[in-house]
Parts: structure tokens; sequence; C-alpha cells
């Protein structure tokens, strides 16, 4: 391996001895490609034209004015696809394609990545199966018909809880049985190395737009930025460009779970402990055996049990703050949106907006007991503090498992 595998102890490749050579041969092209003109020209060729990069920084006046200060929302969710998955399925789609791999694999949760790379595979007319839990074949209908629209065979997986987690743990079998002819296109910066390396490369055009358009609009770096972490692609992909930067405050937002005495739980990164899941180290939810727990959350994108291991650093080392949201607010957040903005977040974004509604309300009572204290202006925090929240995702894949909002 010529790149670096770990974020201080966490990542590495921790898989059976069929995939480290599979592996390699990835880090081996992704490093002869990943600065090639010819590769870059037609990336961001699509990037631009078929996916419509660059995608919108939009201040949310009515949002703001209910929040107390300046928020910003990274319109990920107009990318095409209807999601930030979109810019990796391009990119490791484009890589498959010069190592001419005749079939592409994939997992998905919510269905955003499978949509994706079903897209990407009809764009690049390479054969495509997505694994997919039962549960979130239920709850993102949607999604799958778009799958199977683009031509993808989508395979329904029944094992452990029919979620994410075991959707991978299919894909990873077929590809370890089909190494040969076959490209597994991972959806977020989780799993083996190379793929938080690769995933993040592809993702971290959200961040330099970002800070571009921000700095544009504000001639200044915003004092927050927000993201939903699942596996942790949209959040890597925005925070990446402001990891220099001190003074931003950098936070990523899990979901809750449904509490201990549940058996269902959620926030790996609070509540979780060190462990391997899907070959890397990271923390992980598991029991004292080091089984993996179940998990719950109402968004499929963030019902995952691990979480990248670049996440798992930068929370140790305390660049990055990790958060968690409940079903119940990031459903608050959904309406919220939908009803002040027009703009239906997905579920998984939702945790997002109601972690930054509720950072809103702590800053504004933090500058009024600041002047009822009569502090020295600069001991306060920023007067005007400015939100920039990866809207990572659009709503319209919850609509059905949201129709009880509209009744
Ligand atoms: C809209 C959206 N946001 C966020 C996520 C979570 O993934 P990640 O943490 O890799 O961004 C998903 C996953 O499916 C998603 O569909």
């Amino acid at each position: 391996m010529k790149l670096n595998t770990k974020f201080g102890k966490f990542g590495g490749l921790f898989v059976p001895e069929t995939l480290v050579a599979a592996l390699e041969e990835l880090e081996a092209v992704f490093i002869r490609y990943k600065d090639d003109k010819k590769f870059n020209d037609e990336l961001n060729d699509l990037l631009k034209n078929y996916a419509g990069r660059p995608t919108p920084l939009y201040y949310a006046e009515r949002l703001s004015k209910i929040a107390g200060c300046k928020i910003y929302l990274k319109r990920e969710d107009l990318l095409h696809g209807g999601a930030h998955k979109t810019n990796n399925a391009l990119g490791q789609g484009l890589l498959a394609k010069y190592m001419g791999k005749k079939r592409i694999i994939a997992e998905t949760g919510a269905g955003q990545h499978g949509a994706a790379v079903a897209m990407i595979g009809a764009l690049l007319g390479i054969k495509t199966e997505v694994f997919m839990g039962s549960e979130d074949i239920k709850r993102q209908r949607a999604n799958v018909l778009r799958m199977k629209l683009c031509g993808a065979k989508v395979v329904s997986v029944e094992s452990g809880s029919r979620t994410l987690k075991d959707a991978i743990n299919e894909a990873l079998r077929d590809w370890i049985a089909n190494v040969q002819d076959t490209f597994y296109l991972f959806g977020t910066v989780a799993g083996p190395h190379p793929y938080p390396t690769i995933v993040k490369h592809f993702q971290k055009v959200i961040g330099e737009e970002a800070k571009r358009q921000i700095l544009d609009a504000e001639k200044r770096l915003p004092d927050y930025v927000i993201a939903c972490v699942g596996g942790g692609s949209n959040a890597i992909g925005i925070f990446n460009e402001f990891l220099g930067d001190k003074n931003v405050k950098l936070i990523g937002v899990e979901p809750a779970g449904h509490g201990l005495n549940t058996g269902k739980h959620g926030a790996t990164l609070n509540k979780g402990s060190v462990g391997v899941l899907h070959g890397s180290m990271s923390y992980v939810l598991q029991d004292e055996d080091g089984q993996i727990l179940e998990t719950h959350s109402v968004s499929a994108g963030l019902d995952y049990p691990g979480v990248g291991p670049e996440h798992s650093f930068l929370k140790d080392v305390k660049r990055v703050d990790y958060e968690s949201i409940t079903d119940k607010e990031a459903i608050g957040a959904f309406k919220l949106l939908s009803e002040v903005e027009g703009i239906m977040p997905a579920l998984e974004s939702s945790h997002a907006i109601a972690y930054a509604m509720k950072l809103a309300k702590r800053l504004k009572e933090d500058n009024a007991n600041n002047k009822e204290n009569n502090l020295d202006k600069n001991e306060t925090k920023t007067k005007n503090p400015i939100i920039v929240i990866n809207l990572s995702g659009r709503g319209d894949k919850d609509l059905e498992q949201m129709e009880f909002l509209v009744k």
C-alpha cells in the first residue's frame, strides 16, 4: 500500500486475503488517475454537465429569521440524483470504466447511493447490481423504482437487521466471489483502505465550493459548518476544506437511536467503542464480546452501527464535535424547512438542520445572557454567527414515510 492506510490508529484494511490484492489494485488505479488530466477532464465535464455542479450555497432567509443567525444551505439536494452520492458514484464509476470492469456492485441504505450508482451504470453502459436490506426496500420504495428503471438489479438482503450493515456484508461477499470482473463501488468514507480516502477525494468538492461561495457572499469564513453523519461522506466532503481553519467549528450530527432499553442503538461516535467493522477500525456500536448491536434511525441513510475512520480520528483529536438528534427532532426539522423555505430535506440532512436550530437557540440565549451581564463585546461569542449546513439530499424519497405529517 502506498497511501496512508490509517487516520491515527483508525482505518486499515481488516479483510480476507482474497480482497487484499483487489484493494491494492484499486489503490494503484486511484493513484494512477487521481491527478490524470484526461480522467479529471472527463470527471469535471460530467460533474458540471451531467450532474449540475457547482451546487448553490443558498441563504435561507426565513429560516435565519427564526434561528436568529445567518443560515446558509449547501444545496447537494439539487445535484442530479438528489444527493451528494452522485459525486462519488461518478468518480468511482469512471475508475471502473478505466479498469475495464464488466460489472459494478454497490450497497445502499437510503437508496440514494444505489440510485446514483444505477444512474452511472446506465450512463457508462456497465451492468449494475445493488444490495439493499429488505427493511430499507420497504421504506425507500421510490429509490428502488429509480434503480430498476435505470436497469440495475436490486438484490434484497434478508439477514441481520435488514438494513445498511447487512447490505454491505452481502456486497462484500459477492465481491470476494467475483473480484476479477467486478468493481465494488462503495458509498461512504467507511470500509477498508483505500475507500475512505477515495470517497473523500471525490466528495471534497462540496467543501471547496462552499468555502469559495461563503467568502463571496460574506467576505469571511462561517463560524459553524454542520453535516449529518451516517458513514460520514457528506460530512467529510464539506469539512475537509475547513479542517485547517481553526476558528470554524465543525459539527457532525448522528442519529440518537431509540436508547439502550429498546436494544436499538444510535450515535456511533458518542456511544460506541473502538472495534472493527466492514474492514476498518473505527468507533463501532458493539457489545462486550464485539458483536455488532442493532441500530435504529428514522432515516435509512444514518441507520449504521459504524462510521468512517477519519471521523473517529477527528473526534479523538477534538477537531470535530459529534452531536446526536432524535427521530422526533429530525422529523420536526423536515417539516420546518418544508414550511418556511419550500425545501424538503432528506431525513438524513434533517438531522443537521435540527441540530443547527438547537445551536442557534443556544447562541441567542448566550448572547442575551452576556448582554445582561454586561460582558465586554470581545468576550461574547461572534454576535452574528454564520452557520453553513450541508443539505446532503432532498426529501422526495421520504415522502411516503412522512405522509402522516400531511394528514
Ligand atoms: C441524503 C443523504 N444524506 C446523508 C447520507 C449518509 O451518508 P454519509 O454519511 O456517507 O453522507 C445518506 C445515505 O444514504 C443520504 O442519502
